[in-house]
Parts: structure tokens; C-alpha cells; sequence
């Protein structure tokens, strides 16, 4: 009996070791940041990059039935990464906030990539949600991937030039991890739908 109950409340004790144990390790991994030399700390991965392209979003953001930590990457790859402002917003920035004249940069948010960029007889599309639709660029997810992944034009604007996107980095953007062209589409998918600048 005496030797059952002796192991019985090292058993016990051994379970609250264990648990201020893992309680502890919560603490940690919910609260420190990013270590000081820059490298990754016990946070989630991403926290930080889905933290600020919160941040640096121009537009407001429709998170209705939508995975908030994936739009909030994908912001951070779109607005931080990609540089899809520069080639599919028309003007890319508002009069007077033109960093290339030195002037403190502001997306123009009223044609936020709805395309309209000439590049010689190429033209940015506008891959914000469509009207009808409301899917980005009018593609689905698996349409989107395709065309990232092949470089092939979905909406065959220029058959006679070529079947494949030109301007376009898509030989770059296709390497991404699949992961984070979900996440760049649910961004596109939650951003105001817009027409460029007539
Ligand atoms: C260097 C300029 C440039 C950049 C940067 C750029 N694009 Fe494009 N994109 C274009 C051009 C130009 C086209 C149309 C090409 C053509 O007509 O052949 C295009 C086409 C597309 C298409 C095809 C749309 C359709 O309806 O078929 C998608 C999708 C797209 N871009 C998404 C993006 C995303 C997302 C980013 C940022 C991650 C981005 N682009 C960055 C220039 C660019």
C-alpha cells in the first residue's frame, strides 16, 4: 500500500513538472519577438510579416469568412515583396507622394492594382476582385495558380504576339511556395474592387 502511494505522488508531481513545464513554453512562444541579431525567436514564423502587411495595406481589407493570418501574409508578399503596385496601378502613387521624385510615398488608392499600365503593346491587367465575380483578376485559385505556375495568358489578349504573359515576373512570382500564392490571392480576393483611372 505505502509503496502504491509513494508512487502514486511521484506520479503526481511528475504531471505538475510536466505542466508548469508546457504552461511555461506557452508564455514564451506567445509573448518574445524576434531575437536582436535578427534571427527567428519562438514566435509563430510568419507572426511578423502577417503583423505588418496589416500595416502597410493601402486599402481596407474585407476579412468576412476569410483566413485572416493567410490575407495578411499575402499583403505583406503583395505590398512588401511583389512590387505589384508598381506595374498594375495606374498612377502607382497620388499627385505630390511620388517617392521616385523623392516625395513621401501614397499608393493611389482609388485604381489600387486595377491595371491600365502601358508597357509597349502590353497592358498591367486589373486583378482586383471582379464586379461580377468578386473572384481577383476573375480567375479562380486553381486558374490563378495555373497562370503563376505556366506563365500562360488566361484571357488570350494578344494570341497574335504570344500565348504567354510578357512584362509580367511571372518566371519569378511561380516559385513560390504554393502556400503563398494562396495567400497573395486571398489578399487580392479581399481588397476593394476597382477600375483604373479612365
Ligand atoms: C513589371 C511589371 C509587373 C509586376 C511587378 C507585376 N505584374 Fe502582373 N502583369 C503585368 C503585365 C504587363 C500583365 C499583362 C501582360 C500581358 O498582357 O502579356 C500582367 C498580368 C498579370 C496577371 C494576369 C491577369 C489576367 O487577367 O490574365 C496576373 C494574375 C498578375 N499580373 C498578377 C500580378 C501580381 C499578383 C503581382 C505582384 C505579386 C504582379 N502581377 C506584378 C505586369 C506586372
Amino acid at each position: 500500500m505505502q509503496g502504491t502511494k509513494f508512487r502514486m505522488s511521484t506520479l503526481k508531481v511528475l504531471l505538475v513538472v510536466i505542466a508548469l513545464a508546457g504552461a511555461g513554453s506557452l508564455v514564451v512562444t506567445g509573448t518574445v519577438s524576434g531575437a536582436p541579431d535578427g534571427s527567428q525567436g519562438p514566435q509563430r514564423p510568419d507572426d511578423a510579416r502577417i503583423a505588418k502587411g496589416f500595416a502597410i495595406s493601402p486599402v481596407p481589407l474585407d476579412l468576412r469568412g476569410r483566413d485572416f493570418r493567410l490575407v495578411g501574409l499575402g499583403s505583406y508578399l503583395v505590398n512588401a515583396g511583389g512590387g505589384c503596385n508598381d506595374c498594375h496601378t495606374n498612377p502607382s502613387y497620388t499627385a505630390g507622394h511620388d517617392p521616385f521624385a523623392g516625395q513621401p510615398a501614397q499608393v493611389n488608392t482609388e485604381n489600387y492594382l486595377a491595371g491600365g499600365v502601358e508597357f509597349g503593346p502590353f497592358k498591367s491587367r486589373n486583378i482586383t476582385p471582379d464586379k461580377t465575380s468578386g473572384l481577383p483578376a476573375d480567375m479562380t485559385f486553381e486558374e490563378f495558380l495555373h497562370t503563376l505556375r505556366t506563365g500562360e495568358d488566361h484571357d488570350k489578349e494578344h494570341p497574335l504576339i504570344s500565348p504567354l504573359l510578357q512584362v509580367m515576373p511571372g518566371p519569378v512570382y511561380g516559385q513560390l511556395e504554393e502556400s503563398d500564392l494562396r495567400a497573395i490571392y486571398a489578399y487580392l480576393s479581399s481588397i476593394p474592387h476597382a477600375e483604373p483611372k479612365p
